[in-house]
């Protein structure tokens, strides 16, 4: 049984609807992230979860209890806000012993559990620092203990890394995913940002306009996307407009508004035909760049010259011109050694699989 459900769940302010009959289960002990840009919902859908906001319509269960009435304290469930809201003239200690206290916990038991939790997020003896004393990605976790000593069912965590710099949020990811694991606290996370959602989930909800566009593994969002807005946000890609020349069965071949042939391989239930104008992506790192023609069964092939060089280091792209159209490509610049003098002008192999489009009729989906 999913520890947290809700059905057809939405919340207007005035004419406007912010989140648009949303409904979702979440499985006990997993770690669910609600993906999506900003503005589109993510925060009023989870101020709903814990009860600081009343739907128009739908329910919410928690532990198969309908959460209709019931208020924030009393639910089963604990938020962590983007501002950790830490109380900085407290101790670490009592920071996390904060809601103890307010729930009447004795005094003995709230220091063996304010210990404990200490001991089990990697900050045993830091229980007498000031919150200032600590650093960004120490903070985070005093904000997330504070949370867990209180053995919430399902943790609510709103986009918890946003203040954090580039280089902590990359090591945090991995951390929080640990500490959930380690706890085995449901976890629904919020963020706008694709690779928290991929590294760190059991499950995403791409959220869009209110909606939810499609549920699945990071594998499933990244390889079949179900749209084309969840295509776009999921990762980087080639996009490209164009029109069905030719279908048999799942063969798809599209014409490219800059004059590309492709040939795509089409998901179950697409209902493109002749004539049909469609939606094409193609992941950067889903195109093999060779010097030499290789050969190769790739149902795509073709020579390309090379634009621009755009270094980023181990992201460094090659923007490309196919030779007989004008349509520009993105591939990811291989790092071996043969790739180390490439210039603009120099010619390129490039071949990818029909499968590794996807593809979209614009407009209607799929
Ligand atoms: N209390 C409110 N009154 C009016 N509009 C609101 C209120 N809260 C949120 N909104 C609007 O609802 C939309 C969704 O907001 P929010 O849930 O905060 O999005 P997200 O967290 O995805 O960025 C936004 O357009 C926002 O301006
Ligand atoms: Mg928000």
């Amino acid at each position: 049984m999913p520890v947290l459900e809700c059905a057809s769940l939405t919340k207007r302010f005035a004419d406007f609807t912010a989140v648009d009959n949303v409904s979702m289960a979440v499985e006990q002990g997993s770690f669910y992230s609600i993906l999506g840009p900003s503005g589109c919902g993510k925060t009023t859908l989870m101020r709903m979860l814990a009860g600081f906001e009343r739907q128009d319509s739908g329910n919410i269960r928690i532990e198969g209890k309908s959460m209709t009435g019931v208020a924030p304290n009393r639910r089963p469930v604990n938020m962590v806000f983007q501002h950790l809201a830490l109380f900085p003239n407290m101790s670490v200690a009592g920071n996390i012993a904060y809601g103890l206290k307010r729930r009447n916990t004795p005094s003995a038991e709230r220091e063996r559990r304010v210990g404990e939790v200490l001991e089990r997020v990697g900050l045993a003896g830091s229980g007498n620092k000031r919150i200032e004393q600590l650093s960004g990605g120490q903070q985070q976790r005093v904000a997330i203990a504070r949370c867990l000593v209180l053995n919430p069912q399902v943790l609510l965590l709103d986009e918890p890394l946003g203040a954090l710099d580039l280089k902590l949020r990359e090591h945090m990811k991995i951390e929080l995913k640990r500490l959930q694991s380690a706890f085995g606290t449901t976890f629904i996370y919020i963020t706008h940002d694709q690779s928290e959602a991929l590294v760190m989930s059991d499950r995403v909800a791409v959220m869009n306009h209110g909606r939810f566009e499609q549920v699945g593994s990071p594998q499933d969002l990244y390889y079949r996307p179900g749209s084309a807005f969840v295509a776009g946000f999921v990762g980087d890609n080639n996009r490209w407009q164009g029109v069905i020349e030719q279908r048999v069965g799942a063969k798809v071949r599209v014409r490219t508004e800059q004059g590309l042939p492709v040939e795509a391989q089409a998901a179950a239930g697409f209902q493109g035909g002749v004539g049909d104008a469609v939606e094409l992506f193609v992941r950067p790192e889903a195109i093999r760049v060779q010097l030499q023609d290789g050969g190769g069964e790739a149902e795509n092939r073709l020579q390309a010259r090379v634009i621009e060089i755009v270094f980023d280091g181990a992201r460094s792209r090659l923007q490309l011109r196919q030779a007989d159209s004008a349509q520009e490509i993105l591939v990811n610049l291989p790092h071996t050694p043969e790739f180390a003098t490439l210039g603009p002008g120099d010619r390129l192999y490039l071949s990818w699989h029909a499968h590794q489009c996807s593809l979209f009729t614009v407009g209607a989906g799929r």
